[in-house]
């Protein structure tokens, strides 16, 4: 798709991060809006920001929860019916659990299955056969670079993220031999300044094992974060645009990806001896942070604030393939 002017685009997550950059650079391109989210107030600050933006941009807005499935299949039916046609499908929702296998609840890993790899398969299949009617359309799934490779404690979001993988890397070849105007994208992002780290959810066998505590879990996970949602928002419609069967976004995503492709097997061991060093850290932070008192985790918590949702200034630039 070369561009994105009176296009229809519809777009899960759009309450925060990159759903939220996507919502607002395809309304700056003329784009017409179909929003979803599980979080009201948040779709509802996505929909104002947009309509500041392009007011001639038609936007449609539905709360709901990507895991159920009739409730995907009515939003596409909706859509089209508000809309006239949709061209994009954005499958952008998702969330995080750090948990060890060994003690993970099968609640836990049925939520994060459910949201990040059955919401990717009901949003691909509910607007399939409109995004064909439109003659012109376009699935992107969201991996993650935890879709590139595998890390201790991610075990339940790596298989979300590799099957997300696998999923739309099949649905690319089976659109290429239909050649029936729709293509397909995976996105592989790498740390991204979200909301994702502190909506994530660390399991109590964690602490211990590589955290002190769940919230330092989820202060340790946003460290990694240095490319803004914007400048990943950009390189997600650049893929599409030059219709890339895979967008790789952020240095440490072409890091992770080549090393896992020079040492397919050793990286393990690598990363292994990275999370060992990285989880003495943090129990040595936890430490110092617990005898200089209350005032020192406070200020944590504020030094924390700016680095969510700052969509400004990294220049991190992606790469497609
Ligand atoms: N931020 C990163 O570093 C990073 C890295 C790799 C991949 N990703 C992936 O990028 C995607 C977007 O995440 P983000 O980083 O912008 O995070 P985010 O938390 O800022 O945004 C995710 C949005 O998804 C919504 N959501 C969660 N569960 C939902 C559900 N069941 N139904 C509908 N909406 C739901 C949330 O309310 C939120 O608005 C996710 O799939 C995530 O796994 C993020």
């Amino acid at each position: 798709m070369k561009h994105f002017d009176n296009k229809v685009a519809a777009i899960t997550g759009a309450g925060s991060g990159m759903g939220r950059s996507l919502a607002v650079q395809l309304a700056g391109a003329g784009c017409h809006l179909a929003l979803a989210d599980k979080n009201a107030p948040g779709l509802a600050e996505t929909e104002r920001i947009v309509r500041a933006l392009a007011p001639r941009v038609h936007v449609s807005m539905r709360v709901l929860d990507v895991s159920e499935r009739d409730a995907v299949f009515a939003w596409a039916d909706e859509t089209v019916r508000e809309h006239g046609r949709v061209n994009l499908v954005f499958n952008n929702a998702g969330v995080a659990l750090s948990s060890t296998i060994d003690g993970m609840s099968y609640s836990d890993l049925e939520w994060i299955v459910n949201i990040n790899f059955w919401g990717v398969v009901h949003g691909t299949k509910a607007f399939l056969p409109y995004l064909k009617a439109s003659g012109d359309g376009h699935i992107v799934n969201t991996s993650s670079v935890f879709g590139l490779f595998a890390q201790p404690g991610m075990s339940g979001y790596n298989a979300t993220k590799f099957a997300v993988r696998g999923f739309t890397e099949s649905l690319r070849q089976e659109l290429d031999m239909m050649k029936c105007g729709v293509s397909a994208t995976c996105v592989h992002p790498g740390g991204i300044r979200t909301n994702i780290a502190q909506s994530s959810r660390v399991a109590p066998n964690m602490v211990g094992f590589m955290v002190a505590s769940e919230q330092q879990g989820k202060d340790e996970f946003e460290k990694f974060f240095i490319t803004s949602a914007d400048d990943a928002a950009r390189t997600i419609l650049n893929g599409v645009r030059r219709n890339a069967r895979r967008v790789l976004i952020g240095r440490d995503a072409r890091m992770a990806d080549w090393l896992a492709r020079v040492l397919p097997a050793a990286y393990q061991a690598l990363v292994v001896l990275n999370a060992r060093r990285e989880a003495a850290k943090a129990r040595k932070r936890a430490r110092r942070e617990l005898a200089s008192g209350p005032a020192s985790a406070s200020g944590n918590a504020a030094a924390r604030e700016p680095a969510r949702n700052n969509n400004a200034g990294n220049s991190n630039q992606g790469e497609t393939a």
